[in-house]
């Protein structure tokens, strides 16, 4: 596939002039969503080209109100809180699942908001991942997020079993940065008797590659095996039906393109196939527990788990923690996720376009180039002196992240990205 869909997008106006990336600004019906940010600063007192949204989204800035009020209700009312109106704190984890299921193509039912990824990850393995005889192994992409692999090599060793023999990670042919999807499928015919779980990045964090989850569903479910997905990458940035596509169960964190805040409570989904399946075992805890003897405490000593995704929870919420989640979340319902892609899949393809006009420049893209093949990010492999490079790119007021040994990472969120940052993050390339 060649790197010309920006020519396709933007027609014959396509410039590398500053005055086309302006333009292209004024006509952008999402611009006036930037201002409801607070994006970082250059020393110079300028703001940054702020292309990490897929580390951690920047400030909204309706979040500073949203935790400031909760502070003060924990100042006026002390316990009160959990139950004072309007808005207690009892629930506040089920306030937002309606545009979070939005979001992931599901029933509100079978999403939930706790914790961390991993701690979701190995809630939701506790459950799934079932090893039985011969069917006992895990599958993973590779490089698959550290995490994501600790949890599984980890799980295995939990299990009694041996990840050198048990753990199957499958990566892209030599010479192509992607992982074409018959790869997999491959495995899945091959391993399929012995496979118990499937678990992929629905946008791997090195590459940026968009994985086909419904064509992997239907392989994995065919070798009869669990399939589930780790949407740190994929929430708010490529569209997503989880429920349709028939995912097992999935889990995602609400820092990056959700821009929920620092260590933000995570997301996970169950399938609703699961959820009616009330032998599917689990780790249990209060919160998980039926609402309505939750707190009958020791008078009610029986674990009744809820039957929808929340009866996978634990502990009571983290209400500070989740407090900017709401204003995020409004700000991408409001914009709407079609627009947002549209807008993303027009950014990330002008950069696309900008940095291979670069003569001999020492930049190479792992990123697919068919954009239905990756979300918001371009990852750049960069041939020389790359931490050199990227602390040009810095004093550019460009700010990517570095991956090591070779690769930094720019993803033009839609919220608050502009053309004019595209520009300027291909000029900062240019000259660094
Ligand atoms: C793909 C992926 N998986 C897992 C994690 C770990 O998330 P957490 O620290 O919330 O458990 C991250 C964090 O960036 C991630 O990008």
């Amino acid at each position: 596939m060649n790197r010309q869909t920006a020519e396709r997008l933007f027609g014959p106006e396509l410039s590398e002039l500053e005055s086309f990336a302006r333009s292209l600004d004024l006509a952008d019906p999402l611009a006036g969503f930037r201002d409801r940010f607070e994006i970082p600063l250059g020393p110079g007192g300028e703001p940054l080209v702020y292309l990490v949204g897929n580390s951690l989204g920047p400030l909204p800035r309706a979040a500073r109100e949203s935790v400031g009020s909760q502070l003060d209700r924990w100042g006026r009312s002390g316990v009160g809180g959990w139950f004072e109106q309007p808005e207690p704190w009892y629930g506040v984890e089920e306030r937002w699942l309606e545009p979070l299921s939005r979001l992931v193509g599901s029933g509100r039912h079978e999403v939930t908001v706790m914790n961390g990824l991993t701690v979701n990850l190995h809630l939701l393995l506790a459950s799934f991942f079932r090893p039985q005889e011969l069917r006992r192994k895990i599958l993973v992409e590779s490089p698959c997020f550290p995490s994501d692999r600790f949890a599984v090599e980890t799980q295995l060793r939990w299990h009694g079993l041996d990840p050198d023999e048990c753990l199957i990670e499958i990566g892209a042919d030599v010479g192509s940065p992607a992982i074409d999807e018959a790869r997999f499928e491959l495995a899945l015919a091959e391993h399929g008797d012995e496979i118990a779980v499937f678990l992929l990045g629905g946008v791997n964090f090195l590459t940026g590659q968009r994985f086909d989850l419904e064509r992997l569903a239907r392989a994995t479910h065919a070798a009869g095996a669990v399939f589930g997905v780790d949407l740190a990458h994929a929430v708010a940035n490529v569209p997503l039906r989880l429920h349709d596509w028939d995912v097992d169960f999935a889990v995602w964190c609400h820092y990056k393109y959700v821009n929920g805040g620092p260590g933000a409570p995570g997301g996970a989904f169950i399938h609703d196939r699961h959820l009616a399946d009330g032998r599917l075992p689990r780790l249990g805890g209060w919160w998980g527990n039926d609402p309505d003897t939750r707190f009958r405490m020791q008078l009610e000593p029986d674990y009744v788990p809820r039957d929808d995704a929340a009866g996978w929870q634990l502990s009571c919420p983290s209400v500070l923690a989740m407090a900017p989640l709401g204003p995020a979340l409004e700000l991408i319902d409001q914009a709407g996720p079609d627009r947002m892609r549209e807008k993303s899949i027009r950014l990330t393809a002008y950069l696309e376009w900008l940095l291979d006009r670069i003569p001999d420049g020492p930049v190479e893209i792992l990123t697919p180039a068919d954009p239905k093949r990756r979300g918001a990010q371009l990852s750049l492999r960069i041939g020389r002196e790359p931490a050199a490079f990227q602390a040009r790119l810095q004093e550019a007021g460009v700010i990517g992240d570095f991956r090591e040994p070779d690769v930094i990472r720019l993803a033009p969120a839609p919220l608050f990205n502009t053309y004019h940052d595209m520009w300027r993050a291909a000029e900062g390339v240019r000259n660094a």
